[in-house]
């Protein structure tokens, strides 16, 4: 069953025009001149409970602002949006007990306080059952590897730990639903990792419906079974993640490193892609020929140190994709 219902969801930002110049000001204070902005176009998908959906689309495409309305934290310019049953704006006390959000741009925990204290804030704040509390709080503080830094005021601490902090402050009160904007951003490789590993942890194993905005596609690839992909405010795809790959560059690879200088290679359907001294990237369509019989072909007549089939990488997928939508920033 779905548990986000989005329907021609459209956002439109007024923004102040700033004239340029003193007098620009004054007449600017007299009479304010606007000018809009449509974030969102009609947005229309539905997320079932379970799901790990990676949200992604270029700068500026609305990814933060789909993620604030479906949080309660924006209300739409039109269009309906339910999740749970809820109203998200309209039923926003209900809602946030119901949900986890994490803005890796900015924080929800208390700048000055020490990470511990901002916990039990937020225990108070959702009435989490205090033996409940500290079981999952124990557990996140196991999983994020949180121990060394629970002491230490939030502001104190590195991009990397405080993100830590924060996906873990999100999953306090056990949410159904965790909506997650780039929430990796400025990490490092462990800590990546880290975060990768709890999302699909909780999504596998406590069935916990995740959201996911990111702008790294090894996150996506890691993680997201299904992409919805935005671009200026409209929806351009909404499928499984295997079928989007196939659909925007279904072509494969062999990378092949020889034992002289990499040969030119002459097959039909084969085309070669990059060369570096030895090596040799081609990409052949896997509906003309099958990788067996193209390793084999060229095994037959070029000495080979090594050989192996790969997909293209995801980044490049992406790029090809925002390239042939024209989806690039605003
Ligand atoms: N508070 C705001 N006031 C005015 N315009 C805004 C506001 N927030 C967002 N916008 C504009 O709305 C559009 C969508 O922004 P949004 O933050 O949703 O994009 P995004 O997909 O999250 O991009 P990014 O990948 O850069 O985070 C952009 O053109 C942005 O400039
Ligand atoms: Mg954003």
């Amino acid at each position: 069953m779905a548990q986000v219902v989005v329907e021609g969801l459209r956002k439109t930002y007024r923004v102040a025009v700033r004239e340029p110049g003193a007098w620009g000001a004054i007449r600017g204070l007299a009479r304010r001149r606007w000018r809009e902005i449509e974030a969102l176009a009609g947005v229309s998908f539905a997320i079932g409970t379970g799901e790990l959906v990676g949200f992604i689309g270029p700068n500026g495409a609305g990814k933060s602002t789909t993620i604030k309305i479906l949080s309660g934290i924006l209300r739409p310019s039109g269009g309906a949006c339910e999740v749970d049953g809820l109203v998200p704006w309209r039923d926003r006390i209900r809602h946030v007990a119901r949900i986890g959000v994490v803005f890796g741009q900015r924080t929800q925990l208390w700048w000055d306080l020490p990470v511990i204290d901002g916990f039990d804030l937020l225990r108070d704040i959702y009435r989490v059952d205090p033996a409940r509390y500290r079981r999952t709080r124990d557990e996140l503080v196991g999983l994020m590897r949180l121990g060394p830094l629970l002491d230490q005021p939030v502001r104190q601490l590195s991009l990397g730990q405080r993100m830590r902090c924060e996906i873990a402050a999100a999953m306090l009160h056990e949410p159904r639903l965790l909506f997650l904007d780039e929430p990796t951003i400025g990490l490092d490789a462990p800590a990546k990792l880290a975060v990768r590993e709890l999302v699909g942890t909780l999504n596998r194993e406590r069935g916990v419906t995740v959201v996911l905005t990111t702008h790294d596609m090894q996150d996506i690839e890691a993680l997201a079974r299904r992409v919805i992909v935005i671009g200026k405010g409209v929806i351009l795809a909404d499928e499984p993640l295997d079928a989007f790959r196939a659909g925007v560059l279904a072509e494969r690879r062999v990378v092949a490193d020889f034992a002289g200088e990499a040969p030119r290679i002459a097959i039909p359907g084969v085309e070669e892609r990059a060369r570096e001294g030895r090596s040799l990237e081609l990409a052949f369509d896997p509906a003309r020929i099958a990788a067996p019989a193209l390793i084999a072909a060229i095994a037959a007549d070029y000495p080979l140190e090594d050989i192996r089939v790969v997909q293209p990488q995801i980044e490049e997928v992406i790029a090809r994709f925002y390239d042939l939508h024209g989806a690039g920033e605003a």
